[in-house]
């Protein structure tokens, strides 16, 4: 079958075609227009903007991902649309878009939850996909959060940030340190060079980073954004407000930041606090494999600890490739197809949430 799906939560328009051919999918298109560019402008998404642009967008969109795919909408067997959570007047012009082409086409509709949506990009992976039951990081600009994926469906909360989320605050602190909207992947290279200035090794950079003089140097050090409670939750605002303390203390005292070793420290913080409550998280569902998702999956240095925390805990990690981290309609295809085996179907009622499903 193939399933037409869209994605608009954010700030980018994305529609793609994927086929559902025996047991795997097969991505036929996958469209994406971001807006990174107008938004960086203002250094973060300005949703009134963003809502403009997926209107634009849209059609146009909808047409490369049919042309792409080389069908037609008589081809299309189900259309999937991101729901919710996200920004509502980005998620209004998807769902609504999706609806009317789906009503007056008389194809069945799907509505699908974006987190559950990153999380079905492993699906989407041409080697072994995972198997529910299992443990699932959605790490992004919005969410930092750990669930159970105990169905294709059935999804329960592990853990959570109880403030920030850690895209956002890579976002928030690369901008004061000058690196440009969004800015994850900027901070995640520069972070890379303070590794290696660190350690003086450019392979085994994040092993050797804690004997390290730079970690020890108490004019960088920064709290961890894991919660010491027993509970598997995050707070990342403390973190941030430590960096933002911790430039300001730079430049009071005149001193140039040494960015680099920064990034690295704060980069190391964020990566060992994720790494610690997947570890927790991990043991205590024994015989659960690990899948990570979200933006932030495309961190180089999580991929790396989270690769490790797997392997020390038996189980299989499963990581999209990266262009599928970042938003895309794909994922929204592979979690809708999932929705449509268990009849979930919207109607023309369906309307966006800017709210979690999954709390
Ligand atoms: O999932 P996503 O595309 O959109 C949301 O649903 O939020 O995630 C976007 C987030 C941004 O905060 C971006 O800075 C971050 O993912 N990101 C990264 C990297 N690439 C993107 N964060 C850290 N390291 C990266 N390599
Ligand atoms: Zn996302």
């Amino acid at each position: 079958m193939n399933i037409l799906a869209f994605e608009s939560s954010c700030d980018e328009t994305s529609a793609s075609v994927v086929l559902r051919e025996g047991d795997s999918f097969i991505i036929k298109s996958n469209i994406i227009a971001s807006q990174v560019d107008t938004h960086r402008l203002y250094g973060g998404v300005v949703p009134e903007i963003a809502s403009r642009a997926h209107i634009e967008a849209i059609s146009s969109i909808t047409y490369e991902a049919l042309e792409v795919a080389g069908v037609t909408l008589s081809d299309i067997d189900l259309v999937a649309v991101t729901a919710n959570p996200g920004l509502i007047g980005a998620l209004l012009v998807g769902v609504n878009f999706a609806k009317a082409l789906a009503v007056s086409n008389n194809i069945p509709l799907v509505a699908v939850d974006h987190i559950k949506g990153h999380i079905a990009s492993a699906f989407l992976s041409e080697g072994e996909v995972p198997k529910p039951p299992f443990v699932a990081l959605a790490a992004s600009g919005g969410h930092t959060a750990i669930y159970k994926m105990e169905t294709y469906t059935d999804i329960s909360l592990i853990g959570t940030t109880r403030d920030d989320a850690i895209g956002e605050s890579f976002d928030k602190i690369g901008r004061m340190i000058g690196i440009p909207y969004p800015a994850g992947r900027g901070f995640d290279e520069l972070s890379r060079e303070g590794f290696i200035e660190a350690t003086g090794d450019s392979e085994n950079f994040y092993k050797k980073y804690k004997k390290s003089a730079a970690y020890k140097d108490a004019a960088m050090t920064l709290p961890s954004p894991a919660l010491r409670d027993g509970s598997f939750d995050f707070s990342f605002s403390g973190l941030k407000t430590a960096a933002i303390n911790l430039i300001h203390r730079y430049e009071q005292r005149g001193i140039e930041l040494p960015r680099a070793l920064f990034a690295a420290r704060y980069t190391f913080e964020a990566v060992e606090a994720v790494a610690m409550k997947i570890d927790m998280a991990l043991k205590a569902n024994p015989g659960c494999d690990f899948v990570m998702a979200g933006g932030v999956a495309a961190n180089s240095h999580l991929r790396h600890r989270l690769s490790e925390v797997a392997r020390e805990n038996g189980v299989k990690i499963f990581i999209p490739s990266m262009s599928l981290c970042g938003d895309n309609a794909a994922m929204i295809a592979a979690s809708g197809y999932y929705e449509y085996l268990k009849n979930n179907f919207a109607d023309s009622s369906l309307n966006a949430s800017a709210l979690d499903s999954v709390v």
